[in-house]
């Protein structure tokens, strides 16, 4: 993994590696993937402030995320069947998070089950809740959470209803893949895939499997996922998941002053600005654009974090200086997944903190607290 010199490098060799259907799933955004693509194009825009003759010989990416120590101020986010880019990809990718000192977040739609990464891994680590129409399963969902000591609950509020994505319907991208010819040639092709897929514990979502009755059948849970999403969640179920989980709780997926407003009263620890990385409602302004207006509205009253279009520690550094308290890192670190297993997670994570720190001594400062409207560029 030492000469994959940049994010890019390793979405280039994941392309290689995962098939196709797979890899677009990750790729890809809802739509004619305009907020996908904003979501990257305006990071750019924003341009830093290049800073000469400062003693920076002394610099720190320490900080905190919820009064959690952190080594860089990003935790891994949320990714639907990590565990299809590499077998037991939800444990690699939560290992080599814990081991770089940041936190990892295990997603409802998850290959590796709640307490099959519990098991495998040493520290606490974050969970996230897609609330179903099944109330009674979305309880034991946060029961079991409970029961694994997830150190926060990282509540999906942008997916009442799925965004439409072209390549998937494209690919016929689904959990087990459709046996189609082009893509039993394509899996063929990817030796090394198949191989981590077949020795890893699970083939299909492991939280869901086995806990839902009568739902044995990999197609009909399939089924049963698709019919699962309830566009009646509403600012109520807030309440109801707050009473039921006694840790932090973090509401993902908020992009507009108003809402923000409200997730600010809520006694929610956390919110994220986000748009589901460009995967929902395409037209969207990126998250970046988002983020200003949402830290002026809510000042302290709320921790904000930010995902979206995060492919650098430059992207870091300027989502931080914006306002960010810590980014969430989604398809940066599951390229280095389908890359390179737990060795290209740590990649990942190592890419971004050296660029974060050389962008730090660039602009003169020496630790996360220093980063604000300073380093930012006026144009
Ligand atoms: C392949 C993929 C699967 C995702 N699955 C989930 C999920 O299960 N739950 C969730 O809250 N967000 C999910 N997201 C959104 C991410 O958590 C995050 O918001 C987004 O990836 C950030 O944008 P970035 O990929 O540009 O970093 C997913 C994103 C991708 C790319």
């Amino acid at each position: 993994m030492r000469h994959m010199a940049c994010i890019e490098d390793l979405r280039q060799t994941a392309r290689r590696k995962v098939p196709r259907a797979f890899f677009d799933y990750v790729d890809g955004g809802a739509y004619a993937e305009q907020t996908l693509k904003a979501n990257c194009a305006d990071l750019e825009r924003v341009k830093l402030r290049q800073r000469i003759l400062v003693d920076v010989s002394e610099r720190s990416t320490r900080s905190t995320i919820l009064g959690e120590q952190v080594s860089l101020p990003l935790a891994l986010a949320p990714i639907g069947l990590c565990g299809m880019q590499h077998g037991d990809g939800e444990i690699l990718a939560c290992r080599a998070a814990q081991e770089a000192g940041i936190p990892f977040t295990l997603s409802t739609m998850s290959i590796c089950s709640i307490e099959d990464v519990a098991a495998a891994v040493d520290k606490p680590f974050w969970f996230q809740l897609y609330v179903m129409k099944d109330r009674g399963f979305v309880r034991a969902l946060i029961e079991r959470a409970i029961a694994a000591k997830c150190s926060a609950l990282v509540l999906t509020v942008d997916l009442q209803i799925l965004g439409q994505r072209h390549r998937d319907v494209r690919n016929g991208m689904t959990v087990p893949p459709e046996w189609r010819v082009k893509t039993i040639l394509d899996i063929a092709s990817k030796p090394a895939w198949a191989l981590s897929i077949a020795r890893g514990k699970r083939k299909t979502f492991g939280n869901l499997a086995g806990h839902i009755r009568g739902m044995e059948n990999i197609n009909s849970l399939s089924h049963w996922i698709a019919g699962q999403f309830d566009p009646a969640l509403n600012w109520k179920d807030v309440e109801w998941i707050a009473g039921l989980w006694p840790g932090k709780l973090i509401l993902k997926g908020i992009l507009d002053v108003e809402d923000a407003r409200i997730a600010a009263q809520t006694g929610a620890a956390a919110l994220v600005v986000s748009n589901h990385g460009g995967r929902q409602l395409d037209g969207a302004p990126s998250s970046i654009a988002a983020l200003p207006p949402i830290v002026e509205a809510v000042g302290s009253s709320i921790e904000v974090l930010f995902d979206g279009g995060i492919r650098s520690g430059q992207d870091l550094m300027r989502a931080i200086a914006l306002g960010a308290r810590a980014c969430l890192s989604g398809r940066a670190y599951i390229y280095g997944l389908g890359a390179g297993g737990k060795a290209g997670v740590a990649r990942a994570i190592e890419i971004i903190r050296n660029e974060l720190d050389v962008s730090m001594a660039l602009t003169g400062v020496t630790g996360i607290g220093d980063i604000d409207h300073r380093v930012i560029a006026v144009m």
